[in-house]
Formats: structure tokens, C-alpha cells, sequence
């Protein structure tokens, strides 16, 4: 099939590889200059496990195009996905849709023949009505229906989950939109494994709102215990295996820490609790507000027990900070977790030196006040304490890494704040290892020999 792909962004550059990947023809449509630049010349302006093999392929065979001109996709296209972004409004309530206006008052004009726009953009409930309505007072001949199709990808397994997604969601009204539909993912359907839901446009809105806010309360669930933990000594880590194990629960998706960040869940959050209060689903809208709450005291949490690992100094210590990522597997630092906890030790008078394997000048620009090194040795050297903010598996993997980091350190003492590190092999090494929720734990003393027997 031919297919555009509006907006390409983190979601629409590896939507757009990923379908040409699967046989269609595509054109990428970014108005972002420079972005689209890098795109059309096979590259992606960020990281993303397995992207950049994906676009140079692609591009290089011609199936995969870029442009910043609409006109270009408009015709040519049988189907278009809108993949442009939809950040929160100033006052932190709805999300803002002008992309998604502009991006339907642009195209819908340049189109002669009937289609099928697919959103894939998260939105909050009603949204597609008031677009419909756009499209339908703009279009210039009959038959162009916008269905949604939220996308339910993990950032840092997006190429990945876009080629085999566990479901994919579309709320649509008419046979001819279904059939749009089960075309552009008949070579993913194909495949077995992934279940389509067709239904209404609302509930394909609510069902992404709703994915995002159970992940998002499964995480500050965890860290509400992780409080519980620490007031009674217990340990968290524990505590999390112990309900994982049972399948009404499950492990995945609730690791204690410093909570969930990124460019999508902590908004999502929020802008589904203002919808969820402005429909009057009062009981509904508190719970997930407390989602949020608990969400946001992890960052004092975090400063807290960096600063008892300190031994309550954290003015002029220096700290080598692995990891700004808001989790591992890409370069996106949009409201991450690490960063807002390198930024808060600064503020408090600690030097950061901060290490991340794909993210660094991102984290640079980001909080530039921080020194930045090309290595996580480089980081950690003559630090009074380290901080692993981002579970990159090159901190965790690599069975010489904590007497290395040891040898260059001033002082052994590592803050876990993604309780992700195995304290065992960091103890033989000399550590003392803090994480959120669990006791601290010291290296032991060497036994000393035993009194000869008289
Ligand atoms: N990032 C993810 O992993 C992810 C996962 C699921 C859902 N989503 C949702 O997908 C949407 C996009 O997210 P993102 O992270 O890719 O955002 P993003 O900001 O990285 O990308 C949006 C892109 O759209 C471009 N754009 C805006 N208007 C345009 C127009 N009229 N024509 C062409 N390009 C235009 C912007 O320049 C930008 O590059 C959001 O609604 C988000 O919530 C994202």
C-alpha cells in the first residue's frame, strides 16, 4: 500500500521504517527542517534500539521517503497516519491538539479522492468527533474517515513492538475504514500473535488513556510500598517479587524506583485525570490522581536517600551520575526521572558529572550546569558517591565493572534509584549499596584470622 506518515517525531519515524519494513511504500512528512533532513539522508535524530538499520535500509531502497512538503503524501497516498505530537497545555490540565488541527488543515484541502486518516497520536475522549467535524467541513469530496488507532509501543523497544505489536486498537464507523485497516496491517496480522480490536473511535480514545493510566499505577503502587518498606525495614524488592508471582498480578511493569517519565506517561497521566474530572467521574479522577501524587514524591524520595547515603552532605560532593535517559533503550530525556535528579543535587550544591551511553548530548542540552563524560569510568573518577539513574544494561552487565568503578571512585558508595543492581557482586567489590525501599547494605568487614589455640 502507499502510505504517509504525518509527523515524525519518536513515534512516526519508527511507525513510518517500521511499515515500509513491512512491504509498503511510505513517505515520511516532517515539517521539522533539520529533522527531515536527517531522515531523508537514512538517519534518525534520536535513539532508538534498531531504527537507524531500519531507515538506511529503507530509504536506501527507496520505499522510504521524506519530505516537508504535504503535498507531496497527499495524493499519492491511499492512507495517512498522524503521528504528530500532543504535549500538555501550559496549565498542565488537557492536552494541546493544534498539531493535530494544523496537521488535518493542511492535508484535508490538498485531498482529491476519498481515504482513510489514521490517528495514532494519544488523545483525550471526544477528540476524534471534533476532528471528524474538521476534516468534514474542509474536505473537498466525500469518504474521508479518520479512525484512531492509539499506539501502544514501549519507547526503547519501538521498532520492535511497532513490527509485532501485542494488539492493535482501531475505532472506526464504516466497513470501508475497516477494510483500510486490516490492509495496512495485513503483513502484521499475518504473522499471528497480535490481536486487532476494531470498535468506536471513544473507545479506542479510552482504551489508550486507560493502558497508560493502569501502567502508570502499577508502577506508584510499587513505590507507595516501597514508603510502607522503609518505615518498617522491609524490603521492597522483595516485597514486588513476592506479588509478581502471582498471575492475577504479575512481575512485569513494577520495579520500585524513582517512577515513571518520558514523553508520555506522566502526561497521559494528567491529562486523563483532567478529562476524567471534567466527565464528573469524581471517584475515578482521585484515583488516578493519587497515581500522580505518589508518582511525583519519588523525586524527593530519591534526594532524601541520596542525601543519608551522603551522610547528609551534599553541598560540594561530587557525584558520578550513570544514566539520563528517562529509561534505557533510547536518547529521549523528555521529563526523565534521572534528570530531574541530577538537577535537584545540583540545586544542592553537589558537582554532577553525569555518563549516559546514547543520551548524552541530549542530557547536556538538557541541564547543561552538569559536566558530562564520554565514559561512565570517566563519570564515577574521585566521586564521593554514585548515583545510576537509567538502568542501562552497560552499568549492570559487565562482571568487572563495580571493582573498576570501585578503583576510580573516592568513595564505594552507589545509589540505586531504579533498584536494579544486583547488590552482591558491588559488596564483594567494596560497595555500599542504597536503593529505594530496601535497607542499605555495607560491605562486610574482613573476618579477621582466628586466635592461634593455646
Ligand atoms: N513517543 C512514543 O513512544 C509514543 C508512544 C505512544 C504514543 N505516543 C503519542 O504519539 C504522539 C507523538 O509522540 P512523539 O513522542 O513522537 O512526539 P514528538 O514531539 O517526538 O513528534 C511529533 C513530530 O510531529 C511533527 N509535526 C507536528 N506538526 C506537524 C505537521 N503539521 N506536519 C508534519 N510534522 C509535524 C513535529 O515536528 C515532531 O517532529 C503523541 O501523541 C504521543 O503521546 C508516543
Amino acid at each position: 500500500m502507499r502510505v504517509s506518515v504525518i509527523g515524525c517525531g519518536h513515534l512516526g519515524t519508527s511507525h513510518a521504517a517500521a511499515m515500509a519494513e513491512l512491504g509498503h511504500e511510505v513517505i515520511g512528512v516532517e515539517q521539522d527542517q533539520e529533522k527531515c533532513r536527517a531522515l531523508a539522508a537514512g538517519r534518525a535524530p534520536f535513539y532508538e534500539e534498531g531504527l537507524d538499520e531500519l531507515l538506511a535500509r529503507h530509504t536506501a531502497s527507496g520505499r522510504l521517503r521524506f519530505t516537508d512538503r504535504p503535498a507531496d503524501a497527499a495524493d499519492w497516498a491511499e492512507l495517512h497516519f498522524l503521528a504528530v505530537g500532543t504535549p500538555i497545555d501550559p496549565e498542565g490540565q488537557g492536552y494541546r491538539t493544534d498539531q493535530l488541527t494544523g496537521a488535518l488543515r493542511t492535508l484535508v484541502p490538498l485531498l482529491h479522492q476519498p481515504c482513510t486518516i489514521v490517528g495514532k497520536s494519544t488523545v483525550s475522549a471526544g477528540t476524534v468527533e471534533r476532528l471528524q467535524g474538521i476534516i468534514d467541513q474542509l474536505a473537498n469530496v466525500p469518504g474521508i474517515e479518520l479512525v484512531w488507532n492509539p499506539e501502544f509501543l514501549r519507547e526503547g523497544h519501538a521498532v520492535a513492538d511497532t513490527l509485532r505489536p501485542d494488539r492493535i486498537v482501531a475505532g472506526l464507523t464504516s466497513p470501508e475504514a475497516r477494510k483500510a485497516i486490516e490492509a495496512v496491517y495485513a503483513p502484521v496480522l499475518a504473522q499471528g500473535g497480535t490481536e486487532l480490536v476494531i470498535t468506536d473511535p471513544a473507545t479506542a480514545e479510552v482504551a489508550k488513556s486507560a493502558a497508560n493510566a493502569f501502567l502508570a499505577a502499577k508502577i506508584s503502587f510499587i513505590n507507595a510500598m516501597a514508603e510502607v518498606c522503609e518505615r518498617t525495614g522491609a524490603d521492597v524488592a522483595d516485597v514486588a517479587r513476592v506479588l509478581g508471582i502471582d498471575p492475577r498480578i504479575g512481575p512485569l511493569g513494577m520495579r520500585p524506583g524513582i517512577g515513571y517519565g518520558g514523553g508520555c506517561l506522566p502526561k497521559d497521566a494528567t491529562a486523563f485525570t483532567h478529562r476524567v474530572r471534567e466527565l464528573g467521574a469524581g471517584t475515578a479522577a482521585e484515583l488516578l490522581q493519587a497515581v500522580d501524587g505518589v508518582n511525583r514524591g519519588r523525586l524527593e524520595a530519591a534526594v532524601a536517600l541520596v542525601e543519608r547515603a551522603a551522610g547528609g552532605r551534599l553541598e560540594g560532593a561530587r557525584i558520578g551520575f550513570l544514566g539520563a535517559a528517562f529509561k534505557a533503550g533510547t536518547s529521549d530525556v523528555r521529563d526523565s526521572p534521572a534528570l530531574r535528579l541530577a538537577d535537584r543535587l545540583h540545586l544542592r550544591g553537589a558537582v554532577v558529572v553525569l555518563h549516559d551511553p546514547r543520551a548524552l548530548a541530549e542530557a547536556h542540552r538538557a541541564l547543561p550546569p552538569a559536566q558530562v563524560r564520554e565514559t561512565a569510568l570517566e563519570a564515577v573518577a574521585e566521586a564521593d558517591l554514585v548515583v545510576l539513574g537509567t538502568e542501562w544494561p552497560e552499568y549492570l552487565t559487565d562482571p568487572r565493572f563495580p571493582a573498576a568503578a570501585a578503583a576510580s571512585v573516592r568513595l564505594p558508595i552507589l545509589v540505586d534509584v531504579r533498584t536494579v543492581v544486583e547488590p552482591l557482586p558491588w559488596l564483594a567489590a567494596g560497595w555500599s549499596v542504597w536503593q529505594l525501599g530496601r535497607p542499605p547494605r555495607h560491605p562486610q568487614p574482613p573476618v579477621p584470622p582466628a586466635e592461634p589455640q593455646r
